[in-house]
């Protein structure tokens, strides 16, 4: 049988458009035709030496209209997050590509009117379609809550919780995010904007429009725990006494009740007060009801016996497998509610014969 094979473009090669254009390369059912970027040391390069892999032909380049004017089925959108993306999005959109976007626009929803009717009206003039889509928002706290709550006899309260070790899983935006800071001085002017739940408002909106439920309100709360020492980590030092874990609580209340709630445990290693959590980064869904559920998910084991973080190729990889999806929808913007049970194509590739040798299977049909 032969399968249909889908045009692609991966815009931006960071840490995220990294794992998509490689899954790209790698996928028969996926045909890489072009790759966008803004690094000038990377323009001219192939894909593939982009990504530590053979040589693809393809080579990067940092020119938009050559994208626009290249004949793609769909583009996966992942530049910095410094820049507002609408605009490029509409004009891919209308350039007749479908767009899958980690990056935002954030999935549209009430507190983004104009962005969603701009969306629309891209997706319209391209005939194509447009979805958001990564760990989180994306996955970890709407899809895969929804999908476990089909385990449930009666849902109290969902919670979803990012758990994040930043010394042991570095990330560049740590001073950033306000590490390091005077606590009261954090509290008091938090670096994630108490409006920040705006953008993952749909994935809170897609549990409950699931659950035949709507959102009343959401209420915001930033609890800081201290570093009970120096701790050091791959981007510089935090003083002991400053911010050293930071723990974001949003939640969305449903008939005069919490049934939402997600939380951002970030924390830099275990010497702090509070020490809220311990252990590997994870999200973890656990669902109060009958019966009580908690799900962990968590990178597979290492050679180092460690579980890596791995939210940030994840969300290349979530958006990289919906592109056939994506692809054959209708125009417009599309949710996980409207794809239902996604169907990844390619990613079934056998590497040389097993070693394993356990005992004859029998064989049936
Ligand atoms: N929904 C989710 O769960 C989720 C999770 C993680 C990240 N994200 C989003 O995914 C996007 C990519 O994340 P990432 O971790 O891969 O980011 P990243 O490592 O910072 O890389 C982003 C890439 O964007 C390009 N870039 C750099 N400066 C730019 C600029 N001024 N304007 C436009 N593009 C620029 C660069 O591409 P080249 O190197 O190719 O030039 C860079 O490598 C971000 O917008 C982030 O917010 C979403």
């Amino acid at each position: 049988m032969t399968e249909k094979t889908y045009r692609v473009i991966q815009w931006a090669t960071g840490t995220v458009g990294s794992a998509a254009l490689k899954h790209f390369i790698e996928n028969p059912v996926l045909e890489l035709v072009g790759v966008y970027v803004t690094n000038p040391d990377k323009v001219g390069k192939d894909a593939g030496d982009l990504v530590g892999l053979p040589k693809t032909g393809v080579l990067a380049t940092g020119d938009v209209d050559a994208i626009l004017a290249m004949d793609a089925d769909c583009v996966l959108f992942a530049p910095s997050m410094m820049t507002p993306p609408i605009d490029m999005v509409c004009r891919l959109l209308a350039s007749g590509k479908n767009v899958i976007s980690p990056a935002g626009p954030f999935l549209p929803n009430k507190w983004f009117p104009e962005e969603t009717a701009r969306v629309e009206a891209a997706c319209a003039a391209g005939g194509t379609s447009f979805h958001g889509c990564g760990i989180h928002p994306g996955f970890a706290g709407d899809i895969l809550p929804l999908t476990l709550a089909r385990l449930m006899n009666r849902v109290d309260c969902i919670e979803v919780s990012e758990v994040i070790d930043k010394v042991r899983n570095p990330m560049i935006y740590t001073e950033i995010m306000g590490f390091g800071m005077d606590p009261d001085e954090l509290l008091a002017n938090p670096r994630r904007s108490p409006e920040t739940y705006k953008a993952f408002y749909s994935s809170m909106a897609m549990i409950a429009e699931g659950l035949g439920k709507e959102i009343e309100k959401v209420t915001v709360r930033l609890e800081v725990s201290r570093a009970l020492k120096d701790i050091k980590h791959l981007y510089g030092e935090v003083k002991a006494g400053t911010v050293g874990g930071q723990h974001y609580e949003w939640t969305a209340w449903c008939e005069g009740a919490p049934l939402i709630v997600y939380h951002f445990y970030w924390q830099l290693g275990e010497d702090l007060d509070p020490l809220w959590e311990q252990g590997e980064a994870r999200y973890r869904v656990r669902i109060a009801g009958d019966p009580p559920l908690e799900c962990n998910l968590l990178g597979g084991q290492d050679s180092d016996g460690r579980n890596p973080f791995l939210g940030l190729p994840w969300t290349g990889l979530v958006g990289a497998t919906a592109v056939p999806a994506i692809c054959d929808a209708p125009p417009g913007v599309v949710s996980h509610i409207d794809l239902g049970v996604v169907q990844p194509r390619g990613l079934v590739r056998r590497q040389g014969s097993s070693e394993l040798a356990l005992m004859p299977w029998s064989v049936h049909g």
